[in-house]
This record gives structure tokens, C-alpha cells and sequence, in this order.
């Protein structure tokens, strides 16, 4: 028989009110800042998580600042945090958010119960069930990578199935205190019971935990698959030295963010009036992406777009960024001469 106790709770929340980082979007209660910092921190570090979470609360600091905000302003603010479909969506929130209840709206309000903010555009069980707990003290347990982590280490547990994890979230969940609960078992993952060197000693729900000699070997480390892409791209420059670039389809890589037409595949040499400017390395989560980036070495009659002017992912930022410095490389003069 295991000596072990059961979760020590209340030491977890005095832990968390004792030791939690000072994070903005703890020292508010809007709901809509609150909602912001929680899709944001979704496949964002904190630290990186924040410095777009001012950007967008300063951008945007009402729901109706966004809904009647043009999407691309939206698309603007978030560039470079990457996922934009994220921002799309929370577009299409807050557009759905500020119409009136009868037209199926929530009248400009976020809607409190863990249901409805579920069937608004990007939210999904974690974030429902974060911010109604955050930001509205109702009773819904959440589950993201760190809090399984922490349940996988608890019961030495290598696959704990998100069924188990939910389940066992919810059963542990401090009623009155939801959303202190949901963030101490984050703030655990994060800070203390950390994928690579935990700090059990340190940790204020060791006794219940049967993989403390062993964490490590817990859970099995997820695998992700990796695609390797190689991508070509000529970038053409306007007169006034600005790209020729174009507003990508929604739905697709980067969509509606702007960028020279990437084509696939490799080439084995630069075309006529292009030259080579370099290659580019970029990674997504499920994407190692290669850029080999032409620059055509003759002055585009149309006009370009200022790249401050329009939203763009970061890979392209790098992209326009390499042609641009290869356009002052005296190896070749561009099309007067
Ligand atoms: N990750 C996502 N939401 C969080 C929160 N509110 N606190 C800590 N980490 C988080």
C-alpha cells in the first residue's frame, strides 16, 4: 500500500498565493483582457505571451474597440505572434459578441457560463472552462500541457489520456476557488514542476506524488512530426523600394497576412533578371521551413506596399528583409543601368 496522501489542495493555493508571478492579466478583472491573455498564452511562452498581451490591450481595450476595428488592424497587432488564425477568430468574437440577443448576439458583453463562451469563434474547452473560471469564479476545471504534466508525475502516469486528465482536473478542482486553482496547477507546471528539471523539493504537493523519484520519466514526451518544406521566392521592389507583395487567402499559411508568392519546391538556379539573396530558416510547430530568396533584379512598374503599412508573419518579414539587403550588394546593379 502506498503511504502517499491525497492532493494536498490547500497547500497548492497557499503556495500559489504566496509565490505566483506577477503577471498583468492576474491584476485585472476584465473579462475581455483576461479572455486575451488566455488565447494568447496558448502555444506562447509567457514572456512573449505578455509583450503582445500589452499590444493588444492597448490596441484593443474593449470588445467593441476590435469588433469595430477592420480585421486587419486585428491581424496587425498580432504580427508576429504567430497562429493568426487566432486572431481572426477572436474578430469574429468580438463582431459576434456586440451583436444584440436577438440576432443571436451576447450584447456587447462576454458571456459568463462556460457553454456559451464555448460556441464563440476559437474558444475550446480550455479556454472556455479558463476564463469562466478566471474571470467569473465558475466551477470548470482546465486542462493544458503543464497541469497534465503535473497529473501524469502525481500517478506515474507515461499516455494519461485527456479523458483521465480532464477527469482528474475536475475532481480536484477547489470549487471556491476555480480560477486561483486552475492557474496555481499552471503556475506548478511552469515554474516548478517543469518538463525537463523539476524542482521536487521545492514543490508544495510533493506528498501526493508517486513519480517524485523519478519526474522525468513522466509523461512520455509528445512527438511531433516535423515536415521539412523548401520553399522558393522572387521579391520584386517597386520604385520607391517597396515589395511586391500580396494579401494571402484566408484559410490557408498565413492567411490574411501579406507576402510575395511563395512557390514550393527547390531550384537549381536563379531565373533571368533574379538573383540569388540568401535562404531563410524558419519553424512552425509542425513545419521546418527552407526559403531560398531571389530578388528580380528589374524595378516592378506596380506598387509595392509599405511592409509597416500591412501585417506580415515573421517568415516573411525575414524574406523581404534578406531580398532587401541583397539590393545593396554592388555584386549587381538593378535594372537602370
Ligand atoms: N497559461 C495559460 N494561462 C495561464 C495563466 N492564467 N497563468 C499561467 N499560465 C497560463
Amino acid at each position: 500500500m502506498s503511504a502517499l496522501g491525497g492532493l494536498p489542495q490547500a497547500k497548492l493555493l497557499q503556495w500559489y498565493d504566496e509565490n505566483q508571478r506577477p503577471l498583468p492579466w492576474r491584476e485585472t478583472s476584465d473579462p475581455w483582457a483576461i479572455l486575451l491573455s488566455e488565447i494568447l498564452l496558448q502555444q506562447t511562452q509567457v514572456s512573449r505571451g505578455m509583450v503582445f498581451w500589452h499590444r493588444m490591450v492597448e490596441a484593443f481595450p474593449t470588445i467593441q474597440s476590435m469588433a469595430d476595428s477592420p480585421v486587419d488592424r486585428v491581424l496587425k497587432a498580432w504580427e508576429g505572434a504567430g497562429y493568426y488564425s487566432r486572431a481572426r477568430r477572436l474578430h469574429a468574437l468580438s463582431q459576434l459578441v456586440m451583436l444584440p440577443s436577438s440576432e443571436g448576439g451576447f450584447d456587447g458583453s462576454l458571456p459568463s457560463s462556460y457553454e456559451a463562451l464555448l460556441s464563440l469563434p476559437g474558444i475550446g474547452p480550455y479556454t472556455a472552462a479558463a476564463v469562466s473560471s478566471i474571470a467569473f469564479s465558475q466551477p470548470h476545471a482546465c486542462v493544458d500541457g503543464n497541469i497534465r504534466r503535473v497529473m501524469a508525475r502525481q500517478h506515474q502516469l507515461m499516455e494519461p489520456s485527456a479523458r483521465d486528465v480532464q477527469s482528474w482536473a475536475d475532481q480536484h478542482l477547489v470549487h471556491h476557488r476555480s480560477g486561483d486553482w486552475n492557474q496555481a496547477l499552471m503556475e506548478l507546471g511552469a515554474t516548478v514542476c517543469t518538463p525537463k528539471k523539476p524542482q521536487c523539493h521545492s514543490c508544495p504537493i510533493q506528498t501526493s506524488c508517486r513519480g517524485r523519484d523519478t519526474p522525468t520519466a513522466y509523461p512520455l514526451p509528445k512527438k511531433t512530426k516535423v515536415r521539412e518544406v523548401t520553399l522558393w521566392v522572387c521579391v520584386e521592389f517597386d520604385r520607391l523600394g517597396n515589395p511586391i507583395i500580396q494579401q494571402r487567402q484566408q484559410g490557408g499559411l498565413f492567411g490574411g497576412l501579406w507576402g510575395p508568392q511563395l512557390h514550393e519546391g527547390e531550384r537549381s538556379d536563379a531565373g533571368n533578371n533574379e538573383v540569388y539573396a540568401g535562404t531563410v530558416a524558419h519553424k512552425l510547430s509542425h513545419r521546418a521551413m527552407t526559403v531560398h530568396v531571389y530578388v528580380s533584379t528589374q524595378i516592378s512598374p506596380d506598387s509595392g506596399f509599405n511592409p509597416a503599412d500591412v501585417a506580415m508573419s515573421v517568415l516573411d518579414q525575414k524574406i523581404i528583409e534578406t531580398a532587401s539587403m541583397s539590393r545593396y550588394d554592388s555584386a549587381y546593379t538593378f535594372q537602370k543601368s
